[in-house]
């Protein structure tokens, strides 16, 4: 009893951390596919690096990415005899965010975008496969061979590439406060899977924590109009890095920017990729009549989709489309598609009028021949949708990403409410704003995850030794930025 009194009065009058502090060149918060590009890029310039994630699971967000990512001037675009420039991403990508982008990023993205599918495929990744998405004048969407999911491989090929080089990763670790000291971002600390907290110091900082598609309470605050829509979002996507940045003095962006996919399954949250109408799916209402240009912005198509009929369209593809999209097998085996051997039978399965049904695809079908949609204008329809069996996917717009977020400059590093650099404070990916401004494309923040976080991971890297200058971004950049001793 005596002893046990003792070590009460110990521990209470030396109130010792329990555990010392880590020390890292680089501290990554969120191992999705930003912070872990960021992480294999600052190991690669031979800093010691330490990747801390809240979930017991690596990916985030990114690990649900479906349709693929945007890049232009690609050799896999040349290889597809795709025409496509920068400068046209450039302006699609402006358009789609009705301008208000901020154009020095926009630029960063779109220029460089072409060397994050070099370093995905370099690492073993596999962005081969190119297609369309909405809001894309071109061709553009790099995914796997054969049309399937793009976060799976991108983020099992840069968790295999942060084993392979033993980067420090710890799961369970939720990120919870950044260290400050004379105004200059020193660490972070964290609480474990115990629940003890514990210290990382570093010369820099990343945060890479995602965006906030999955916090109600912060969504609907923002904008009321969002009370009861569901999410495509993991449930890790609660906007934690912009609270770490803002108690850091960070300043913020266009945190109103928040973006609905018009293609989610009702009540379940799962989307249905936007290549799907990519490949030539249409959107039907419940009363078997098209509605929207299907390849129109998200934010246009989710608008449309609201005036139906039960707020809900139909996405109707035929076997042609099928085949041309892996993705689509795993709808089927979930059990998220409805089959008609006939248009008829596919009607009747969904309650549609048949007739409509028939006479909707039958002039579709006169429109792809014309290589003219007199209906809504739909500039690529790349099948006829005559091949049976035909398939259905009920669908309404679900939350889908946000577009704001800290602000940050060209080279990753954050902003504070003045616009000056806080120093050791760089971020990357979803966590922040100015790159898609109103409305993103889709396939463009695969681009921007990775471009991003491998700008902030070199920079996060040459903290504090080099002055950071804007610089272009080719694979062999970061290491020839050190061999220069730029
Ligand atoms: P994430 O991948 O979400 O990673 C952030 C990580 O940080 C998470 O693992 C999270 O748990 C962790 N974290 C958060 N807070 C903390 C904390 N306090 N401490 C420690 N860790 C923390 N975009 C495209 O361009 N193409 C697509 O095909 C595409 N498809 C999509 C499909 C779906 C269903 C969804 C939801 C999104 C899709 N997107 C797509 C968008 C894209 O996937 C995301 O914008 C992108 O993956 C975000 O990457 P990130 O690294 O910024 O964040
Ligand atoms: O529909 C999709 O595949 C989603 C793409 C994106 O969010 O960019």
């Amino acid at each position: 009893m005596k002893k046990l009194l003792l070590a009460s009065v110990v521990s209470a009058t030396f109130a010792v951390p329990a555990f010392a502090a880590d020390q890292a060149d680089v501290v990554v918060v969120g191992a999705g596919g930003a912070g872990l590009s960021a992480a294999v890029t600052a190991h690669n310039l031979g800093k010691k690096v330490i990747v801390l994630e809240k979930m017991t699971m690596l990916g985030g967000n990114t690990n649900r990415a479906a349709g693929g990512l945007n890049a232009a001037e690609t050799k896999h675009q040349e290889k597809n005899g795709i025409k496509d420039s920068i400068e046209t991403h450039f302006n699609d990508t402006m358009k789609g965010g009705k301008y208000l982008n901020n154009p020095d990023l926009v630029h960063k993205l779109t220029d460089n975008a072409k060397y994050s599918v070099d370093f995905i495929n370099d690492l073993g990744g596999d962005l081969t496969d190119v297609g369309m998405m909405a809001g894309a004048t071109n061709k553009r969407t790099h995914r796997p061979t054969g049309g399937g999911f793009v976060g799976a491989n991108v983020v099992a090929t840069l968790a295999k590439a942060s084993k392979d080089k033993d980067i420090d990763v710890r799961t369970s670790a939720n990120v919870q406060k950044l260290l400050i000291k004379d105004g200059k971002v020193t660490g972070v600390q964290y609480k474990d899977k115990a629940g003890k907290l514990r210290t990382v110091n570093a010369k820099a900082v990343v945060i890479a924590t995602g965006g906030f598609g999955a916090n109600q309470a912060m969504l609907v605050k923002i904008n009321p109009k969002l009370k009861g829509f569901g999410t495509t979002n993991h449930p890790g996507a609660t906007g934690d890095g912009i609270k770490l940045g803002e108690n850091a003095g960070a300043s913020t962006v266009d945190l109103e920017q928040v973006q609905t996919h018009p293609t989610v399954v009702p009540n379940n949250g799962e989307m249905i990729t936007e290549a799907v109408r990519g490949n030539g799916a249409i959107l039907i209402n419940q009363e078997g009549k098209r509605f929207i240009n299907e390849l129109q912005t998200r934010d246009v198509v989710s608008a449309a989709e609201l005036q139906q009929t039960g707020r809900v369209g139909y996405l109707v593809f035929d076997n042609s489309v099928r085949r041309s999209l892996k993705a689509i097998e795993t709808y089927i085996k979930k059990k998220l598609v409805t089959e008609g051997a006939t248009l008829d039978e596919l009607a009747k399965k969904l309650n549609i009028n048949a007739d409509n049904l028939k006479a909707t695809i039958d002039q579709y079908a006169k429109f792809q021949a014309a290589k003219k949609d007199d209906a809504f204008g739909r500039a690529d329809m790349p099948r006829p949708l005559t091949q049976g069996p035909w398939y259905a996917v009920q669908v309404t717009p679900a939350v889908h990403h946000t577009m704001g977020g800290l602000r940050i400059n060209s080279e990753a590093q954050v902003l504070n409410k003045e616009g000056n650099v806080i120093p050791g404070l760089f971020a990357a990916g979803e966590v922040t704003g100015g790159v898609h401004g109103a409305n993103r494309l889709g396939g463009n923040a695969m681009a921007d995850i990775v471009t991003f976080g491998r700008i902030a991971g070199r920079n996060a890297a040459l903290h504090p030794t080099e002055v950071i200058v804007s610089r272009g971004q080719n694979p062999k950049d970061a290491e020839t930025a050190t061999a220069e001793g730029k």
